[in-house]
């Protein structure tokens, strides 16, 4: 990771306002498409630690079979925002209030920015949306997720955030972690490709059990596993 540990919560404001106007797109200032490449949009809502995460991956070869083309964001003030400029990453701001609120209109918002930037795989990384059926088959075997929680405990719809952690200390569990997993209909449901268990310590607080499972299991298995299933799209060989 670089230096910059911003948490989920982290309420850093984007200065750029030409980046944050809703509509604003910063160009793609990275490598030309490549067909061996694996084009990856990176869907963001707020700190970007698993983003950070990501960029620091392609940055020292670990994510070798994907190129991070493109940052989306559904918060306009998302810190994710500023770690995709810093990076040099195209990114968009695609709003639901300026969408109608409507599901079908803000994804299909989405669609046409993934598509002119021509992704072929999607990161949720924080992204605090469910996506519907319709734009989930756009992108079928091709979208994964980050959950901080060992799936399939504490997950699903109302499971984000901080939340887990409340619910998993609660719970009184003395074991929790990450999950990276295909993205299908059901929140949380889709097939798990990588997940790593982290030790939960008395007296730990939501806060203090959110940061060790990003450091220790989320930022370690998100790079691994977008490299799988990139390698997986640059090579042909989708999952069924
Ligand atoms: C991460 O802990 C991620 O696992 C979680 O939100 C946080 C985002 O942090 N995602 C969910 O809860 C999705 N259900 P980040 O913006 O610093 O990467």
């Amino acid at each position: 990771m670089s230096n910059d540990t911003g948490l989920s919560n982290d309420t850093g404001l984007c200065n750029d306002t030409g980046l944050c106007n809703g509509t604003g797109m910063k160009k793609d200032i990275g490598m030309k498409k490549d067909s061996k490449i694996t084009r990856i949009a990176v869907l963001v809502s707020g700190g970007g630690t698993n983003l950070q995460a990501l960029i620091d991956a392609e940055r020292s070869g670990l994510l070798k079979s994907g190129h991070i083309c493109l940052v989306v964001s559904n918060n306009k003030d998302a810190y994710a925002l500023q770690r995709a400029e810093k990076a040099g990453i195209a990114s968009a701001v695609v709003l639901l209030s300026e969408c109608g609120r409507q599901q079908s209109v803000f994804e299909d918002r989405l669609l046409s920015v993934l598509r002119e930037h021509e992704a072929d795989m999607i990161v949720l990384a924080g992204f605090m949306s469910i996506l519907t059926e319709r734009f989930i088959s756009a992108y079928r075997n091709r979208i994964i997720n980050v959950h901080p929680s060992l799936i399939p405990s504490f997950c699903g719809k109302g499971y984000y955030g901080l939340h887990v952690h409340e619910a998993a200390l609660e719970y009184g569990v003395k074991v929790s972690g990450a999950t990276v997993h295909f993205v299908n209909e059901i929140p949380d449901g889709g097939r798990i490709i990588l997940q790593k268990a982290v030790a939960v310590r008395s007296g730990d607080t939501p806060e203090i059990l959110q940061k060790r499972i990003m450091e220790q299991a989320e930022w370690k298995i998100l790079p691994r596993a977008a490299e799988k299933v990139a390698a997986m799209i640059a090579s042909g060989k989708l999952p069924e």
